[in-house]
């Protein structure tokens, strides 16, 4: 358990989960925070835009494999916990590009596990937390559920470096005695994710009237976690975890691809008003992602029992806050397809 952290270090915080955590710990917690980020193609100062007048709130850009700049952020600001969620993110980069994966996420993590050991030198009331994947479990068949006793068996590049860096982050607990928690959980949705992965690309293809890209038959299954939801979780983790530990965090709400596009084109026919006809006609079968994982599913029983979390949010309240989210959210759209980064000097400061 961590006790009287004043400031935290958050990583990727541009990026769509770490933007919903800003949101969530300005709101709810009293923790100031350095958001660290390389601002890469999903990492946009727009999506910070809520907290960027908060005077309890810092932006850094920097890279997470740049270890001065790294050492500098931990000299400078003192972070008293780290939540590390920087990550090259997307299975289907991963595929194309494997080697980005592989230094970010491996090595990237590996530089901010030893700068965090560096400036902590073994005081175990500094917390490293690192924000992991269900992937790194591999994929289920029709039954069964992933828990934190499942081994590990990562199937793509991403899952792959997702493993490795949750194995150093072990590495880290056992030889420096660094005090470290880690959470794997299931598919995020919400606002400001961007449109590559899989519920925005569907708003994205309604909202232009274009096919919508279904892998395979759209028989595969996730099991979807609203991202407010999942920042509770990490908070929680964060604060009350047993150190050393591993929490599984999930949704309980499994369905296939095609079931949630067909969910996402009738909300979109009811919400957008615009008398369109059914959207289901959009639908378009593709080429299926080589090594497709089949299905996520996580059994959340450790998080329940010992730290009392639970998903607040069901998928079809927490489909319709994000289709009408980005029904309303035009200019963040056109600022993150059209962002070219350059302005960040002028607007953000260094604490
Ligand atoms: P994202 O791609 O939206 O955001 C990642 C952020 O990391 C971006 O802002 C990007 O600019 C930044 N970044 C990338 N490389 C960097 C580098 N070298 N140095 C500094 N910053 C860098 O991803 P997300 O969906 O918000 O995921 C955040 C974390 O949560 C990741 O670690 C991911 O593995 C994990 N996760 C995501 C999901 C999900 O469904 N999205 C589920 C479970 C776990
Ligand atoms: O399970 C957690 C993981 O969920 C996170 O660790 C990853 O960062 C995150 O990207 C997500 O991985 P997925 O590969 O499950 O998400 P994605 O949105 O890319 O795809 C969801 C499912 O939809 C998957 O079965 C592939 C399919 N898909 C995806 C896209 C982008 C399609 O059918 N069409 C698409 O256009």
């Amino acid at each position: 358990m961590v006790t009287e952290v004043d400031l935290i270090l958050i990583t990727g915080a541009a990026g769509f989960i770490g933007s919903n955590l800003v949101q969530y710990v300005l709101s709810k917690t009293n923790y100031n925070i350095v958001a660290l980020d390389a601002l890469t193609y999903s990492g946009h100062l727009a999506s910070l835009a809520p907290a960027a007048e908060n005077k309890r709130f810092s932006f850094v850009c920097a890279d997470i494999r740049d270890a001065k700049a790294v050492r500098s952020v931990f000299e400078q600001s003192r972070p008293e916990g780290v939540l590390h969620l920087a990550a090259e993110s997307h299975v289907d980069r991963s595929i194309d590009s494997p080697m980005e994966f592989v230094t970010t996420n491996v090595e990237g993590t590996v530089t901010l596990l030893t700068e965090a050991e560096r400036a902590w030198k073994g005081d175990k009331s500094k917390r490293f937390h690192h924000v992991s994947t269900d992937e790194v479990f591999g994929s289920l068949g029709s039954t069964g559920q992933f828990s934190e006793t499942t081994p590990y068996s990562p199937r793509s590049p991403y899952a792959a470096s997702k493993a490795a860096s949750d194995h150093f982050v072990r590495a880290w607990a056992e030889t420096y005695d660094l005090d470290i928690v880690i959470t794997n959980c299931t598919n995020n949705y919400g606002p400001y994710q961007f449109p590559e992965k899989l519920i925005p690309v569907v708003i994205d293809r309604l909202q232009r009237r274009e096919p919508i890209p279904v892998y395979g038959d759209g028989s595969n299954v996730r099991d979807w976690l609203y991202v407010e939801d999942h920042c509770d979780a990490l908070i929680d983790v964060f604060e009350h975890g047993e150190s050393g530990e591993t929490y599984c965090i999930g949704g309980e709400s499994e369905v296939s691809n095609l079931g949630l596009v067909e969910r996402l084109c009738d909300l979109y026919d009811e919400l957008s008003g615009d008398d369109i006809g059914t959207s289901r006609d959009l639908i378009d079968f593709v080429t299926d992602r080589p090594g497709h994982d089949f299905r996520y599913a996580m059994d959340i029983t450790k998080i329940r029992n010992e730290l009392g979390w639970a998903p607040s949010v069901d998928l079809d309240g927490g489909l319709r806050r994000t289709v009408l989210w980005y029904l309303e959210s035009q200019p963040w759209i056109d600022a993150v397809l059209s962002d070219d980064h350059s302005d960040f000097q002028e607007r953000w400061y260094t604490r």
